[in-house]
């Protein structure tokens, strides 16, 4: 089946012309995304996530390999986000054990321990979601013992809500849609005296996206040393909601494949397209409305101002794709071509198969990206069934009968 779908060039040159350089370090750096590698990987229960290869769906999408990024079983979270948000509530706690104590060099092994205890229950973490990064900031405020509050807005379904309450936090609407709940929580924590862990960065708060963005890294350093004994991607595909997670990955592979560096391909829904907007135009632009899109995670009309300083430089082009892409996408990995295996992505997660898929019937898309029987496409599984009743209702089974067939 053929669906609308769109893609532009930006201004910007091919990858191997712009060196990272000294301005995008000063937002994006190898020393923190090492530090976050470092403290992440000593957490309970981490492991690198697989990174699959798709020859069969490759040949039918007439491409040389199609390696596949799987995130569902991050943390038990079910997406890549687990990384981000509890990165960053560690440093929030670490940050009031400093101020508290005077001591600056708190690891995660000693958040755990207990011996900071009375300052880690007297913090309290809030943040804006639309499921995945309120449930990544619930997850690291019960593993490390303080208190969260997570604004959902009106859209997010019942079954992303129950996931977060699931870890302990108190879970409040906002009518609107993401934008509006990004506002009101940052006027609620500013008068309770709450730490915003948003991974939106706005002017004047840019060191917590930061870090949810360093830990985001760990996904691209993993997939970097999967990597180490092949031919770097030729096209990398990442969905874009505010771009953190793509900056993060675009700073990532540029700063260690450099001018080997695939061409940077951002996917967002057609209702949402913040990055593309803002790549047309130059510079930042709101994308208003509903943002109505099943691709839950991309619904944003703002890009992130430090996903901006990297993707304005880093995107070679941008695919905007309609929802009949993205759940085709969730049936296709669902039902594999004879040979691969079965792979559970959830709305938001098979978004860059959707953008292939969108390719594979638009020529003029497939030149656009510089696609061909050569190409080496990374695509980033950035989420499985984390709405298990959506995923049924899409794909017809659940994820346990998908995997067991
Ligand atoms: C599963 C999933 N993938 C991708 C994204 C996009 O991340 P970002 O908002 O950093 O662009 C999100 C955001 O919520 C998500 O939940």
């Amino acid at each position: 089946m053929s669906h609308p779908a769109k893609a532009m060039h930006n201004h910007y040159a091919e990858p191997a012309a712009t060196p990272y350089g000294p301005v995008r370090a000063q937002v994006m750096n190898q020393a923190s995304f090492d530090a976050a590698l470092n403290e992440i990987s000593s957490w309970p229960g981490y492991a690198p996530t697989p990174l699959l290869e798709l020859d069969h769906l490759a040949k039918e999408m007439g491409v040389a390999k199609i390696y596949y990024k799987d995130e569902r079983g991050r943390f038990g979270l079910g997406s890549f986000k687990a990384l981000g948000g509890a990165y960053a509530v560690a440093n929030v706690l670490r940050e009031n054990i400093a101020k508290a104590t005077g001591l600056n060099t708190i690891s995660s092994a000693q958040l755990l321990s207990g011996e900071f205890k009375d300052i880690i229950q007297a913090s309290t973490v809030t943040c804006a979601t639309d499921g995945n990064h309120g449930r990544s900031v619930a997850w690291g405020a019960r593993l490390f013992g303080c208190h969260c509050v997570i604004y959902v807005h009106e859209f997010v379904s019942q079954g992303r809500r129950d996931a977060i309450a699931h870890y302990g936090a108190e879970v409040r609407e906002v009518k609107g849609n993401y934008d509006d709940a990004v506002r009101h929580t940052a006027a609620t924590a500013a008068a309770e005296g709450w730490t915003v862990v948003s991974d939106t960065s706005y002017p004047g708060y840019r060191d917590i996206p930061l870090d949810v963005m360093h830990g985001y890294g760990v996904m691209a350093a993993e997939i970097v040393e999967q990597m180490k004994n092949s031919a770097p991607p030729t096209h990398v595909f990442a969905q874009a909601g505010v771009g953190a997670m793509a900056a993060a990955v675009c700073a990532d592979f540029w700063l260690q494949w450099s001018d080997k560096r695939p061409r940077f391909i951002v996917v967002e829904p057609t209702e949402a397209d913040c990055v593309f907007r803002s790549l047309e135009a130059g510079k930042q632009v709101v994308v208003d409305g509903s943002l109505d899109t099943v691709m839950a995670g991309l619904a944003c009309g703002e890009v992130s101002d430090l996903g901006w300083a990297i993707l304005q430089g880093g995107v070679n082009a941008c695919a905007a794709i309609d929802d009949a892409y993205a759940l085709d996408a969730m049936r296709l990995l669902a039902n594999p071509q004879a040979g691969d295996q079965a792979i559970v992505a959830g709305e938001t997660g098979g978004v860059g198969l959707g953008a292939l898929l969108a390719a594979r019937d638009h020529a003029d898309i497939r030149q656009t990206l510089g696609l061909d029987a050569n190409s080496r496409v990374l695509l980033l599984g950035s989420e499985g069934d984390t709405d298990p009743v959506i995923y049924k209702q899409v794909v017809g089974r659940d994820a346990a009968e998908v995997l067991a067939s």
